[in-house]
């Protein structure tokens, strides 16, 4: 099977696995555990802040963040197409109080700056609850992977700070929006107070998320992350692996790009398929099945049959995600495929 259907069914890598045998460790809620502190200042730096915390999932990371920034009470502007808004079971609302704002999300991923503006209600005269965050993500997934503009964030991190409130970015695949804007991942955390990043995606650790933010901050993430039972203890046996993770898996996310768009261009030509190249900007291709003769639900068990699994991500689209664990070998036998069925 090659399997497109997330970068998050990537597995450890030989590396991983021997580096997390071997890790040193310690009682990390203490503070102790040695291998998890050097992630936490190799994410920090790599980021530009001042200070990390390792993070169970994306999902605690993004909790914890909007919790530390946004009293109850408060609400947070927050993507309609986001990942915060869709998946994580409304956390910051069940656990923390805290009203979820949503946005129109713009094709690009964008959430425009005049709606966010609109956003902006005063508190007394229409009897709503204060704003006291933006959260944006980059790269956005609903989006189709696309990466937000530089120019664009820093018009948002202005619009924020002019209002007094942070910015945090859900920023799972972060290394993927510094790669297609040929920056730097720091400078991208840069425009948002705090940020959140996954090893466990392309990146391929096993598990893990960094928050990163300023030292305050991160220390309150700290605090809830213990609160919702996401204290770990001997945990440098996974830190291990997202050390590795942050050290050899980087530099070959370009693979995982020109793949993807091998990918789109190939299958841009073939009849009853629909892609937006301009959308292809990481590692996620989107497309639309068209004509009569399939629909996406028949499509996608076509192609499981033949051996290749992708997922429907909303509105009919189809979502193919190219990781470490898929190569230029997948990459031409999944356009066979596609020929075999649609041509
Ligand atoms: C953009 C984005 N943010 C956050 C998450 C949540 O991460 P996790 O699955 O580790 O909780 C995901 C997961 O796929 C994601 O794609």
């Amino acid at each position: 099977m090659i399997d497109f259907i997330s970068d998050t069914v990537t597995h450890p890598t030989r590396q991983m696995r021997d580096a997390m045998y071997e890790a040193a460790v310690g009682d990390d809620v203490y503070g102790e555990d040695p291998t998890v502190n050097r992630l936490e200042a190799v994410a920090a730096k790599r980021m530009g802040k001042n200070a990390a915390c390792f993070m169970p999932s994306g999902t605690m990371a993004n909790l914890t963040a909007i919790l530390a920034h946004c009293a109850r009470g408060y609400e947070v502007l927050v993507g309609d197409e986001s990942d915060i808004y869709h998946y994580e079971a409304g956390g910051p609302s069940v656990v923390g109080g805290v009203v979820f704002h949503p946005v129109r999300t713009q094709p690009d991923g964008c959430l425009a700056i005049e709606d966010l503006k609109a956003s902006f209600r005063d508190p007394l005269d229409f009897q709503c609850a204060r704003a006291g965050l933006i959260c944006l993500e980059n790269p956005h997934c609903h989006s189709g992977g696309r990466v937000l503009p530089l120019s664009y964030l820093q018009e948002a991190h202005a619009l924020a700070k002019s209002r007094n409130i942070p910015v945090h970015m859900d920023g799972a695949r972060i290394f993927n929006a510094a790669l297609a804007l040929g920056v730097s991942p720091a400078e991208v955390a840069s425009f948002a107070d705090s940020l959140q990043f996954c090893l466990s995606k392309n990146l391929a650790a096993p598990i893990g998320s960094m928050v990163v933010g300023d030292t305050g901050f991160v220390d309150e993430t700290r605090r809830l992350r213990k609160m919702l039972g996401g204290g770990m203890r001997q945990v440098g046996v996974l830190a291990a692996a997202g050390l590795v993770a942050l050290d050899t898996m980087v530099d070959r996310l370009s693979e995982d790009h020109r793949r993807a768009r091998l990918l789109a261009e190939a299958i841009a030509r073939l009849p009853d398929i629909q892609v937006n190249l301009d959308e292809v900007q990481t590692n996620m291709v989107f497309f639309r099945i068209t004509g009569s003769r399939f629909t996406w639900q028949t499509f996608l068990a076509e192609l499981a049959r033949h051996g290749v699994r992708m997922c429907e991500l909303g509105y009919g689209r189809i979502r193919a995600v190219i990781h470490y664990q898929i190569n230029d070998d997948d990459i031409e036998a999944t356009i066979d495929t596609f020929k075999k069925i649609l041509e």
